[in-house]
């Protein structure tokens, strides 16, 4: 299920026999790669204990709205906003009531009133309950706000009678949550990034490094992790904060990024080396601070390992995309770059314009093609990157297959 991968699901339990399946549902949610918070109503707690259910989401149980403790953690209101779905599994008929009446009498029902995320729920309750034109009513009032129900299913019930509103398998639900996603651009993709610059040392004050500020970097790993992608963004040293939902892996220098990227390269679908990564270090660390003791000083300098030309050559290599800061020839240096490197796709760029800039313009270049991206905003280029990428991964993992 690579759709649910690194989605927010808050799920919410009503009071009803089905609430023991919640416990496999959330431990379902969880193993496909979803973070799970969970709401439950007084009622639902009647069914299942709330510490079951923080065990196996690793997350808080709330079940009222004005726990003092619950709201100095995530408020409710802040609860509301961090979810990409509200998930209602059970759902009571009262509960399927209270939604159609917009009632906002509990933490759950609260969370529903102010939450922007989309809304599922998945009924379960008496046959006759479910036929009920109370209940048919109010399920139409809320399919038209755009609220996916899934199920009920038919079969015996707690109650011995035999019908239609069975609460759906954890694992239909699962499925079902999991195809609202499908159309994210990067859903369950894994990508790997390199940021900023990196810094070599010469003694413990001083270092080698570039301008490299990292925002194309940071960039990227948003626009790819909002997209659905498990993003690991390898960053040198940057004044940027980790962007949502990124992983994000501190190095200083290259052999440090290098390390890093080896580590995570087998494990991930494509690797963007963005870096800039300092081309030499110095060839001797001094351990003391070095004097300033003769008029001219000269710095021996080794060359410093190629990352993505390592990644490039691995057996099992991931679709690699590199960046090629160029001042002038862009395009002919760029193309030298991609053959050089081995690489499947390359953006190069004017060094000059885009260093520190919030802004971009760029062209990519692939073995068999070009196109021209931008100038926007290193945001709106990102997010063109990434499409692009898309569709080149797609073609050659079709041409391998
Ligand atoms: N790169 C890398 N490791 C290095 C140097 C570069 O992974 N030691 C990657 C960068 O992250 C980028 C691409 O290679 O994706 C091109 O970087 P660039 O600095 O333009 O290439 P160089 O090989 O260093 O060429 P130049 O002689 O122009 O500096």
């Amino acid at each position: 299920m690579k759709s649910l991968s690194n989605r927010r699901v808050l799920l919410g339990i009503t009071g009803g026999i089905a609430a023991y399946k919640s416990a496999e549902l959330t431990r379902m949610l969880t193993k496909a790669g979803a973070e799970v918070r969970v709401v439950m109503t007084q009622a639902a707690t009647e069914f299942i204990t709330p510490l079951t259910l923080q065990a196996l989401s690793g997350n808080r149980v709330h079940t009222t709205l004005l726990d003092t403790e619950a709201e100095a953690g995530m408020g409710h209101i802040e609860l509301a906003r961090w979810p990409d779905l509200v998930l209602i599994a059970p759902t009571s008929a009262n509960f399927i009531a209270k939604i159609a009446d917009g009632k906002a009498d509990d933490i759950l029902s609260t969370l529903l009133l102010a939450t922007k995320a989309p809304i599922a729920i998945a009924p379960a309750m008496n046959q006759a309950m479910w036929s009920n034109q109370a209940t048919q009513q109010n399920l139409q009032t809320l399919q038209q706000r755009g609220i996916a129900i899934f199920g009920p299913e038919s079969g015996e019930q707690a109650c011995g009678d035999v019908g239609l509103g069975r609460m759906l398998e954890p694992a239909q639900i699962l499925e079902m949550s999991g195809a609202l996603f499908d159309e994210g651009l990067l859903a369950g993709m894994r990508i790997v990034i390199t940021a900023g610059p990196t810094q070599e040392a010469i003694d413990p004050v001083r270092y080698i490094s570039n301008r490299s500020s990292g925002k194309m970097a940071y960039a990227l790993a948003t626009e790819a992790a909002a997209a659905g992608a498990q993003v690991t963004l390898i960053s040198g040293p940057v004044a940027l904060a980790t962007p949502d939902r990124v992983k994000r892996i501190d190095v200083i220098s290259a052999q440090q990024m290098l390390e890093a990227s080896l580590g995570c390269a087998p494990e991930c679908d494509v690797f963007i080396g963005v870096a800039a990564v300092a081309d030499y270090r110095p060839a001797q660390f001094a351990e003391q601070k070095i004097k300033k003791s003769s008029d001219t000083m000269t710095l021996a300098l080794v060359k410093n390992p190629d990352i993505i030309t390592a990644i490039a050559a691995l057996e099992k290599r991931p679709f690699t995309v590199g960046f090629a800061a160029e001042t002038n020839d862009i395009e002919q240096h760029g193309a030298e770059k991609l053959a050089r490197k081995k690489l499947d796709l390359l953006f190069a760029n004017d060094a000059n314009a885009t260093l520190g800039s919030d802004n971009i313009g760029a062209t990519a270049l692939w073995p068999e093609g070009s196109q021209a991206l931008g100038p926007a905003s290193k945001r709106l280029v990102a997010l063109q990157m990434l499409t692009l990428i898309r569709s080149r991964y797609d073609a050659s993992s079709n041409r391998k297959s």
